[in-house]
């Protein structure tokens, strides 16, 4: 065996053929199961798919770029956890396609960012900035309240999610429009949301306006969900 090794050491072609081998098969074994999501991101209980309603204002927010101003990832790191809560964990985004979590933060994280404030604060601040923070840099998105959101098609947009593997059953599927319109609406008949996606969906005007589902409804429906899915005050704080 050890004169064998001699060989290869002495080969330098055959050893760099045995050095590929050996480095491939290392480097196999730790990225193949990474392709598998289910193996790779630790089940945290909570976690939903988005609501049709949360969907569609997710789209918006990556429409407008929030995305380019606004990251959504909390870092283990002290001044982040006491600034914005819990670090963020990886099934939060497990659902999220494209991830959010952004490069830059000309504002605040936005990771948790789920009931910190109203609607209505949400509603003024996305209508003018300024008028809640003085200073705020933040563009102005008031049109966003006088548009309808496209929900009539969201049953394609849930079809192609659960393609990408958000686990959406075919009963969310073909009740997506429904589901989306009951959010915004109080008063409708949310029952078949709620079994669909548990009792913490938060069903609300959300811009205060019941005769449209505006974008508005859509994107604060979405915000306001940003955060909340997990409740950290069954786990132990580690910090
Ligand atoms: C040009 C950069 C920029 C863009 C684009 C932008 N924001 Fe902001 N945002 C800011 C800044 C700066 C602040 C901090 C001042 C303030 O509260 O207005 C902020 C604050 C916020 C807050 C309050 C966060 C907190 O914890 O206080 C929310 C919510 C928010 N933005 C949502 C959005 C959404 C939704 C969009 C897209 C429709 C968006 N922002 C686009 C810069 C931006």
């Amino acid at each position: 065996m050890l004169n064998n090794h001699d060989k290869l050491e002495r080969n330098s072609f055959v050893l760099l053929v045995a050095i590929i081998i050996v480095v491939a098969i290392g480097g196999l074994v730790e990225i193949v199961p990474l392709f598998r999501v289910e193996t790779t991101i630790e089940k945290v209980e909570g976690i939903r798919p988005y609501t049709p309603l949360e969907l569609a204002g997710r789209d918006i927010y990556i429409r407008e770029g929030c995305y380019t101003c606004h990251s959504q990832q909390i870092r283990p790191l002290r001044d982040e956890i006491e600034r914005y809560g819990h670090y963020s964990l990886a099934a939060e985004s497990m659902y999220d396609h494209p991830f959010q979590w952004g490069s830059k933060r000309t504002g605040p994280d936005l990771a948790r960012v789920g009931g910190k404030y109203s609607d209505a604060w949400h509603v003024e601040h996305l209508i003018n900035p300024r008028s809640v923070v003085p200073e705020s840099i933040m563009p102005t998105y008031s049109f966003l309240s006088k548009r309808a959101a496209k929900i009539q098609d969201m049953d394609k947009n849930l079809r192609v999610q659960k393609i990408i593997g958000v686990p959406y059953t075919e009963d969310m599927i073909t009740n997506a429009y429904d589901d989306a319109l009951a959010q915004a609406n109080p008063d409708a008949d949310s029952d078949g949301l709620v079994a669909r996606y548990g009792d913490n969906v938060n069903i609300r005007d959300f811009d205060g306006n019941p005769k449209l589902t505006s974008e508005m409804d859509a994107l604060i429906a979405y915000l306001q969900v940003l955060g909340t899915m997990v409740d950290f005050s069954k786990y132990e704080e580690v910090r």
